[in-house]
């Protein structure tokens, strides 16, 4: 089974980046059509627009439209829920606005997505979610199971935030429901806008990019500033996981020129305090 994953393309309309933004989702969704073989699945893991807004996913659904694989979507700190549930309801998938989490049980391992949405930019994970989460997980107990969220579930140690929930609190009711059933085989991230790997438990986690470049953080060499990454996880029963980084194929299109994308990328190594994602 190959799961493709892509994150963070915070779609905006009005930004002097929007058309870059718009240029790297939809590239990526040119590079995943191009594989062989296919993904089985592409999965979103949130933050797909950056306002939230309607006319955001108007455009965000015109471009995963042309996704050859099915594509489910998680909701970031960026997305708005009733927005977003309303303009993917039709695909299905999305049980309730109330909480965008969800289980699919239509591949050799099940994929369950979480809500991990909180007042502002951190995560939060609530009783009731936590509640939900155990439902999911034992909704099918033949299965092993992968399971997406925007916020990762572990401390992130490069960069100057490594906490990202409201509160330690929530991220260890998180990681203890993550562990009870012994079936969780892979947690896959977003929201840190670079790559990260963890644990939870003897869980393995890890985040991918961001896809929209001029949000991506850490050092990239001038050739790959505007070519976006994503991750391709395979699965082998024996096996497990195994994660593959692809870099997305140049575009045919002319680039933009930018001003200061260079800036954006460098201030996060520098910067402290709180960063927005
Ligand atoms: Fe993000």
């Amino acid at each position: 089974m190959i799961i493709a994953q892509i994150s963070d393309t915070h779609l905006t309309l009005d930004t002097p980046d929007a058309d870059q933004r718009r240029r790297d989702f939809a590239l990526t969704i040119a590079d995943l059509n191009a594989l062989d073989p296919r993904p089985d699945v592409i999965v979103h893991t949130g933050d797909v627009a950056h306002n939230g807004r309607k006319d955001e996913y108007s455009e965000a659904a015109a471009i995963l439209g042309k996704a050859r694989a099915p594509i489910y979507l998680l909701a970031g700190n960026r997305d708005g829920r009733a927005n977003l549930h309303a303009a993917f309801a039709a695909d299905g998938y999305l049980r309730s606005s109330d909480f965008l989490d969800y289980a699919i049980d239509d591949y050799p391992v099940r994929l369950i997505a979480l809500d991990t949405l909180g007042p502002g930019n951190r995560g939060d994970f609530c009783a009731e979610r936590a509640r939900r989460l155990t439902d999911l997980i034992e909704g099918n107990t033949r299965k092993p199971i992968a399971v997406f969220t925007h916020h990762p579930p572990f401390e992130v140690l490069v960069g100057p935030d490594r906490l990202h929930f409201e509160t330690a609190e929530a991220l260890w009711r998180l990681r203890g429901a993550l562990q009870q059933s012994g079936r969780v085989v892979g947690i896959f991230s977003g929201h840190v806008h670079r790559a990260a790997e963890g644990y939870v438990g003897n869980i393995p986690a890890s985040v991918v990019q961001c896809i929209a470049t001029t949000l991506r953080k850490g050092d990239y060499p001038p050739p790959m500033k505007r070519r976006a990454v994503y991750h391709i996880h395979r699965f082998d029963p024996a096996w497990g996981f195994s994660t593959e980084t692809r870099i997305v194929a140049a575009a045919a299109l002319p680039q933009p020129v930018l001003e200061a994308p260079v800036v954006l990328a460098r201030s996060s190594r520098t910067a402290t305090g709180t960063q927005q994602y």
